[in-house]
This record gives structure tokens, sequence and C-alpha cells, in this order.
């Protein structure tokens, strides 16, 4: 009976797994691909695999080329950056009209957080720890585009991110890849929809294959190198919950990896994407990636460059255009076999005829363009900014902590460059979204305070990167009229953070520093608003400014969802995606290297963990090694206590998880002990001792998210089996060990309480 249950639920987990992924795997649509490809002469083929931009550009451009010409002809796949009903169309008209074979046009752009309702940047969304509300953000970002005629967007950037230099941070979950797994197949989910076939369903491209977030000293576009285990164990994950989930696409990323440049990667493109993981999407390059193989070294023109990357894996050439004048040259002269270019078309063609986009390749025009975003859109982007915000500190001020801000703060002053910058509040590539639609925090506490019949100072204080201190006056002046302060700072969201925009200095840019100093020095509360796209390194305010709150760039209700949290309407649920460091010295930093030899502390003794003063361990001179705030924590205004953790037994045996036959339950309690509801991020990790390598001591492996009322406790229960357990090993195998298993049902990544059991042999 037992058996049989086991068999009925493996047949539904692949019917499920298939009916995400089989969009693509449909017989029919294999019948289509065929019947048509066989029409298609060489030229046409290669035209399948060729894209460029026909709007705003996102990267350098070295070629003006003719869209309706080589529309008419067969001779272009795609276009990326052209949005509206009518542009599209118009476009699609050139392809199903004129061209031969009346092959649709499949139109791409970075909705990256929203396409017009902006929502968190995707580190703010990853700081809910909540899938489900990234999938419906998602889903909304897919009506909007798809709308506009756009059917395919480039994300999620599921990059793991380890080094808070590196500006394209923001753009992903964060560091840790169990909560990237989760974040990858939400965005997915959400994008596509049911089926790729409805027309509001928006094809997904999970980027950037491979390791470009280990770009070396966290500068943009350069090299990475990552041994084969840490990239299929930590890098990698991410990619295949994406492709399982059903993503249509991927894209390869810039960088060399591990010397091979990743749009030239057999070993990611080919033998994991394609042979490991069967994919059966196509994969396209990053922007001029394929011509950049050249300045890379390896490929000395551009004929040589192109098939490089079509004999890696990468079907599509975005914006190089060295596929267009190679391709067909290189199988005339025999250079390339044809049945490469076959089957790179064959793949183009399947996410087509996926889409439905032969039968329905244009959208309505509507009749007149609503500036107005849709109410209920709205709502979502305020219930997920509101959750995306992350309580670092809250401390008492003259007996009772800081926020929430308590009635009798009647005068409010509100000073900061980040105050009232709308269009900071979007974020980088923040789609198709206007400033007009975002509420700034300025205008919100305005609202408020109007309706509370208090009162709001303003002054900017200074610039977010300036050196004037012209401000201060006037700043300090209005904060002595005032009971409680807010300060609104951070880095300017598209010059500062995003692509291309990499940074030596992790602090406050400019005099913000400064200006801080001279406003907590008046003696006057200070709530302290942090708008960044990155771990910011701020040990002063963490030791003098009583409260802390990271709000990352929280999109268009930015300002609603603060002043709701701030005054206590909701509460803080957010928790950090990445380590916050002390300094930047401390870079990479994230909380789960290997085991060293010789800790410099003992994690378990303090919180936060200090070095000990050991001198021969592995330490900085003139820095603690724990971070300033640690992976997975955030405050709210309960106190969530975390007790008795118990292994439901003592022992598991190795085969039994190997064969997935078995797994061992660990409980808690967890028990609100504050004053008021809350909900609480209860996470999971796990650390094994004697495995065949060297395992992190502590990785994230589950988390549940638990409703407490005031004085409530609960059980809270995880299962650890396979999943958790297995991990890359001495003979690059990914099993299940005899080993020590502790496990921390924990509020963050440093505290918490453990137990213990075994896995035998
Ligand atoms: C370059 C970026 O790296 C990539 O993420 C983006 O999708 C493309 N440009 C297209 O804009």
């Amino acid at each position: 009976m037992r058996r049989a249950f086991g068999i009925l639920s493996l047949v539904l987990l692949l019917i499920a797994s298939l009916s995400a992924a089989n969009d693509l795997a449909r017989p029919d649509l294999a019948q289509r691909v065929e019947a048509l490809l066989k029409q298609m002469t060489l030229e046409e083929k290669v035209g399948q695999l060729v894209q460029y931009s026909a709007g705003d550009a996102t990267g350098p451009v070295s070629e003006q080329v003719s869209f309706q010409e080589l529309i008419a002809k067969g001779q272009l796949g795609s276009l990326l950056n052209v949005t509206g009903a009518a542009k599209t169309n118009a476009l699609q008209r050139v392809a199903m009209e004129q061209s031969r074979l009346k092959i649709p046009l499949l139109f791409g752009l970075d909705v990256i957080h929203g396409y017009r309702t902006i929502f968190p940047v995707p580190l703010g969304m990853a700081a809910t720890w909540e899938p489900q509300l990234v999938e419906q953000a998602s889903r909304i970002a897919a009506q909007e585009a798809t709308a506009e005629g756009v059917r395919w967007t480039f994300s999620p950037m599921v990059d793991i991110a380890r080094d808070a230099r590196w500006g394209r941070i923001v753009e992903g979950a964060g560091e840790d890849p169990y909560l990237g797994q989760l974040m990858a197949a939400a965005y997915v989910r959400g994008y596509q929809g049911d089926s790729l076939a409805n027309p509001d369903s928006l094809a997904a491209c999970v980027k950037h294959m491979a390791g470009y977030g280990a770009s070396e000293g966290g500068r943009d576009y350069n090299a990475a190198d990552i041994s084969e285990r840490t990239l299929r164990q930590i890098y990698l994950p991410p990619f295949k919950s994406a492709v399982d989930s059903g993503a249509a696409t991927v894209m390869s990323a810039f960088n060399p990896l591990n010397g091979i440049p990743a749009s030239a990667n057999q070993m990611t493109l080919t033998r994991v994407l394609r042979h490991e993981w069967g994919f059966q999407g196509f994969v396209v390059s990053d922007w001029n990636a394929v011509a950049e193989l050249i300045p890379q070294g390896v490929a000395n023109d551009p004929a040589t460059a192109a098939r490089k990357a079509i004999l890696a894996g990468v079907e599509m050439d975005m914006e190089s255009g060295l596929y267009r004048r190679s391709l067909v040259e290189l199988v005339r002269s025999g250079e390339l076999p044809e049945s490469v270019v076959d089957e790179a078309v064959r793949r183009v063609l399947r996410v087509k005829f996926a889409l439905n986009l032969f039968d329905r390749p244009y959208v309505p025009v509507p009749a007149s363009a609503s500036p107005r975003l849709d109410a209920a859109h709205v709502e979502l982007a305020r219930t997920v900014a509101e959750r995306s915000l992350v309580l670092l500190r809250n401390e008492e001020f003259h007996g009772s902590p800081l926020l929430p801000i308590a009635s009798d703060k009647r005068t409010i002053a509100l000073i900061g460059p980040l105050a009232d910058s709308a269009v900071d509040m979007l974020g980088s590539w923040p789609g198709k979204g206007d400033a007009n639609t975002a509420v700034t925090l300025k205008s919100a506490l305005t609202q408020r305070m109007q309706q509370t019949g208090g009162q709001l100072l303003y002054a900017q204080g200074t610039g977010i990167n300036s050196s004037s201190e012209g401000g201060f006056q006037e700043a300090t002046d209005t904060v002595r009229r005032s009971d409680l302060v807010i300060l609104a700072l951070g880095e300017g969201a598209a010059s500062m953070t995003g692509e291309a925009a990499s940074r030596t200095r992790i602090d406050l840019p400019g005099n913000q520093q400064k200006l801080m100093e001279t406003i907590v020095g008046t003696g006057k509360p200070v709530v302290l608003v942090l708008f960044n796209g990155r771990p910011l390194a701020l040990p002063w305010a963490a030791a003098h400014v009583p409260a802390m709150v990271e709000a990352w760039y929280p999109g268009v209700q930015a300002g609603p969802a603060l002043v709701r949290t701030l005054f206590g309407d909701v509460n803080f649920v957010g928790k950090l995606p990445v380590s916050i460091p002390r300094t930047v010295g401390q870079e990479p930093m994230y909380y789960n290297p290997p085991k060293t030899g010789r800790p410099a502390g003992n994690a378990d003794l303090s919180h936060p963990p200090q070095n000990s003063a050991e001198k021969y361990v592995s330490r900085y001179i003139d820095e603690q090694n724990s971070p300033l705030f640690p992976f997975g924590f955030g405050l709210s205004y309960s106190r969530v206590a975390y007790s008795d953790v118990k292994p439901g037994s003592t022992s598991i045996d190795v085969q039994a998880l190997n064969r997935r036959a078995g797994s061992v339950s660990v409980s808690a309690t967890v028990s609100n002990r504050g004053p008021r509801a809350t909900q609480e991020v209860v996470e999971l990790y796990i650390g094994q001792r004697g495995t065949s390598v060297n395992l992190p001591a502590k990785e994230l492996k589950g988390f549940k998210v638990v409703s407490l009322s005031p004085g409530e406790s609960q059980v809270v229960e995880f299962k650890i089996g396979y999943d958790e357990l297995a991990f890359w090993n001495e003979d690059m195998r990914y099993v299940v060990e005899p080993a020590q298993v502790t496990v921390w049902i924990a509020p963050d990544s440093v505290r918490g309480p453990s137990a213990q059991f075994t896995i035998v042999k």
C-alpha cells in the first residue's frame, strides 16, 4: 500500500513537473517546428538567431541596421527594447505581411521588477522571504508587459552575489542558493503563468549563465574563477530551479568563467544545461557578448567568435550582429555543420510556437493609454514593499523603543536626499515605470501628518553625492524644531546600483555620513531609512542611530509602505537576503563559506560573534570577522523566542536517504514574547561534519513564515531528507554521506538553538 502510494506520488510529481516545462516539449509543437524548418533557406534560418535593439540602448551600440528591411527579408528573429502595442504591432506586421514565411518576431525587454507598476528591486523582493508574493508581482508584470506586445523578459537574474561592491547585486536574490532557488522558480511561474500559450504569458529568461555574480573584486564584466564544485553547489542551483520550472530561455553571461568566456562555454551551456538538465528552450547571448569573445582573446575574428558561441550553445545573438554576418558563410564553407544552425533555429521556433505567436502575432491597441496604474496592482506593490523592509535596529530612546513612532511625536523632521526623490524609489531597471506614479516618503508622510493633525518639516540637507554643506544649517534648524527625525539616506538608484555601477566604497556617498553625524549630534531621536541597492557598511550608524530601516528601493508605493510600517499599522517581517559587512575590506562576505581549520571565534557563544584573542587564527587584525548584520536577520515590533529544537530521531541510515526513502523531522518552539501580533520567518540551517568534502558550517535549507499572536507559541517542524543533505562529494557525485548533522531552527544565520543527529552507514 505504501509502495503504491509512493509510485502514485512519483507519477503525480512527474506530471506536475512536466506540466510546468512541457510547453516546450509538446509533440504537436515539434511537428510544426520541423515542417517550418524544412521550408527555410539558410539565410532565413540564421535570421531567426539574430536580435537587435530597436529602442533605448542597454549596452554599447556597434552597428546601425535597417530593421524593417531585415524583417521583410525574414532575416531578423527578435527585437528588444521596443514597447507599446502600436509599435510592436507595426513591426510585427512587416514580419507577418512582407516576409516569405511569416515567422513572427519575438519582442523582449528587461522587465525586472515590474513593467509599469514597479515593485521593490529584486534584492528587496528577496527580503520578503515570500516566493508567492514574488510570483504575484511577476504575474502582474507579465500582464502589463504582454498588453504592450512584449512577450519575453530578461528576468529573473539569479546570479548568486557574495560581493556588495558588484552593482548588480540589486538585481538578484542575494547570496544564498536555497533562497535563490525559491525566488528563481517564483519569478518563472509568475511570468509564464499556467501556459506559455496564454496571451498574457511572458517568457522568462534566466540569467546570466554563469558565474557573473562572482566577477572578481565585484567589478562588473570581470573574470570569475569558480571551482566546479562551488559552481554546482552554489551558483548553478537557482538556474536549475528556473529551468525545472519551465523557463523558456536562458541568457549567457559576459564574464570569462574559469578561463572560458561564459558565452562560449560548452560546459555550462551544453553539458549542464542541455544534456544534464534537458533544457528545451534557447539561449540568448548577453548584449554584444558574442563579439566580446574577441577582446576576451578566444577569437581573432568575427567568424570565429560566432562559430565558438553557437557551438557552445548560444542560439541567439543579442546585438553583436556577428551571427548575421558570419553564420551563412561558415556553413557554406563547411566550417560549421548546418545541423548546428538547425538545432538553434528549432529551439527559437519552439519558443515562438509555444507562445502562440504564429496564431496571435498582434496585441489589441488600447483606445486611449491611461497613465494611471491599476488599483489592485498598486495595492500589491504596497504589500510587497511593506514586507521587503528590514528593521535593523530599534533601540530604546527615553525608556521605550523608538519605533513604532509614538503619537506624541507631533512634529517630525524629514531630512535627506532620498526623502523626496520619486525616480530613485523605482530602483534600477524600472521597466516602463514612471516616476510620477511613485509616492515618496515625503508625500506619504505629509498626508499622514495632515490626517493626524501633526506637522511635517522637511529639508533635503545635501544631495546624494554632493560635497557641499550648504544645506546642513537649514537641516539642523529644522531638526531642532521637531520631536523626531527621519533621515532618508542612501545611493542613487540609476547611477550607483545595477549594471556598470560597481563601487569600491560601500558607504553613504557624498557627505551624507557627515550630515547624519550632524543630525544625530543634535540629540533628537533619529530613525535612519536607507535606500540602496547593495549592503552598505555603516558601523557608525549601527552604533549611534537608535533606529535603522533597510528599505532597498521599494517601488511605486515606497512612501505609503514606509509610513504604515514606521507608525506600526503593520509590522516588519523582512529579513536580510545578504550579509551586511562592517567594512568593505570584509568583501566578499557571505554567511556560508567553507570551514577553516583555524576559526576565529565561537559563533555559538557571542552574538555577534567576536574574534578570539588568539593570533594564529583566520581573522583580520583590525576588524571582527562577523558581519554588522547577518544574513537572515531582521527585527520586528515583537520578540520571538526560539527553544526546544528536537530531532524526531537521533540517527538515520545513509542508504535510505540516498534512496530518498527517509527523512528526519526536526521541530522547535517559537514564542511571541512581544506585545504585538507578528509574522516570523523561521529559518532552518544545517551543518555537516565528517563528510568527504569541506561543507559550510551552516547552510540555509528551509524556512517558514509563521503568524503568532501576542503570547502565542507554535511548534514548527521541518523534514530533512535527501534534498537538504545531498552535496557534490569528493567524486563529484550528488549524494548524502555519513555525517554528524547539526540543525538550527533560528531567527537568522548566527543565533538560534540547535540539535544534532547522525547519518550512519
Ligand atoms: C545587458 C545586461 O547584462 C542584461 O542583463 C540585459 O538583459 C541586457 N543588457 C539587455 O538589456
